[in-house]
């Protein structure tokens, strides 16, 4: 199979082979530390792509706006006709001025002032999905029962996705995640019909809202910027689906680590812990970029239209950058890269850093004890993320 730049990143997350067991995919770690010990950049000639592991050259890498490029979605097509052409108008498919642009009407909208009256619903909201979690007893799956769908809820409301509409979106996203993850994603995501309710969903709602205006994100969009439907309907569906799984995988791996270091909320600041939560298991671990042109990082010089991955959650436990950097130290406070940086970071960041507190006290102040089943455990699959499919637990109400 061709590896050409059109090709989605997806086949270049097929797994790096010190990563083939579940074992690695929970703990990469020393993976990254052998290779950062030996060289910045690494060649895998297997995957066809550079590796790079020091946070100076991951960081680097992730403010380039020039000669490091996001890859498209669909590559092919332009005129949002294609289900998957009219997703590619995300900005997160985008670079250069048009990302630009897109990025700094849609920026406003997820500072923290206007972000904040969302406290009380989310923890009401994590409250009566405990109350569903524990209906069948004391046990439940973390995962599935909690934090796949209390950040799903939260994105949806933000951006005006009605509540009975909540199992649907989570199917097509689902939908989206296979078309990604398959080897033959290329193909796929040619198909006419892959995704096509999806989009007809986002173009009809977009119209909806022009017409009888809410207090919600699409409405806000379709009145105040001057962004086509497509770009409004398509940033849209990327906010629920960037805003989802990262989350989940937050908080599963701070429950994990809150567990392992016995943090309760009484003697240390959530928001703190957290940030060292996102250091120390980034939810997304590498993100994928094109080389436009010969670029030399850390000596290694990279031909054009090569794959670069820059692994965030290596850079992220680089000695060069922290002290004990393999140790989960909760008051650090550290300067990481989880949210990425430079041109593409993360527009959901403060939406992130308002909610994941806010979770994590409502579920350490609903229970007395909450213990980890770790041996029915599962990580997720990729070697982009870390975090967990599955994480069941045993639970006592406080
Ligand atoms: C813990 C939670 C989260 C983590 C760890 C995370 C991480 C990231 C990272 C690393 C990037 C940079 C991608 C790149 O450089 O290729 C990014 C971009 C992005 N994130 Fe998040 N994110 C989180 C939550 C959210 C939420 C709640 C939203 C909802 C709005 C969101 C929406 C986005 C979007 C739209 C982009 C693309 C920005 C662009 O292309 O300019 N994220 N995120």
């Amino acid at each position: 199979m061709s590896t050409g730049p059109e090709i989605d990143e997806n086949l270049h997350d097929s797994l790096p082979e010190p990563l083939q067991s579940e074992e690695a995919l929970h703990d990469p770690f020393d993976w990254y530390r052998e290779q950062r010990r030996t060289a910045p950049v690494h060649y895998d000639p297997k995957r066809e792509v550079y590796d790079v592991f020091s946070y100076e050259h991951v960081k680097a890498g992730l403010q380039s706006a020039e000669a490091l490029q996001r890859k498209r979605l669909s590559g092919s097509h332009a005129d949002g006709q294609t289900p998957f052409s009219y997703l590619d108008n995300g900005m997160v498919w985008s670079d250069g001025p048009d990302h630009k642009q897109t990025k700094g009407q849609l920026f406003k909208y997820f500072q923290p002032g206007l972000l904040a009256d969302l406290d009380a619903s989310i923890e009401a909201l994590c409250k009566s999905q405990l109350e569903t979690a524990l209906e069948d007893g004391t046990q439940f799956d973390f995962v599935t029962d909690f934090a796949d769908p209390v950040p799903l809820r939260v994105i949806m409301d933000v951006v005006g996705i009605p509540e009975s509409d909540q199992q649907q979106m989570l199917d097509w996203l689902n939908t989206f995640r296979s078309v990604m993850n398959s080897e033959y994603s290329a193909e796929e995501s040619r198909d006419e019909h892959k995704m096509e309710a999806t989009v007809e969903y986002f173009r009809e709602l977009v119209a909806e809202r022009k017409a009888n205006p809410q207090d919600d994100l699409i409405s806000n969009l379709a009145l105040e910027s001057d962004l086509s439907d497509a770009k409004i309907g398509a940033n849209c569906f990327d906010f629920i689906l960037a805003g989802q799984g990262t989350m989940s995988e937050l908080l599963s791996n701070a429950l994990y680590l809150f567990e392992k270091h016995d943090i309760t909320g009484e003697e240390h600041d959530i928001d703190v812990v957290l940030e060292e939560v996102l250091r120390y298991r980034s939810p997304l671990q590498s993100r994928a970029r094109i080389t436009t042109e010969s670029v030399t990082i850390a000596d290694t010089e990279i031909p054009a239209g090569k794959t670069v991955i820059l692994w965030i959650g290596a850079a992220n436990r680089d000695p060069a950058q922290y002290d004990r950097p393999e140790e989960f130290v909760p008051d650090r406070k550290p300067d990481h890269l989880a949210f990425g940086s430079g041109p593409h970071n993360c527009i959901g960041a403060p939406l992130a850093r308002l909610e994941a507190p806010v979770i994590m006290r409502t579920v350490l102040e609903y229970f007395e004890d909450i213990n980890l089943i770790e041996e029915e455990a599962a990580p997720m699959s990729k070697a982009s993320k870390v975090g967990f499919q599955k994480l069941p637990v045993e639970t006592q109400l406080a």
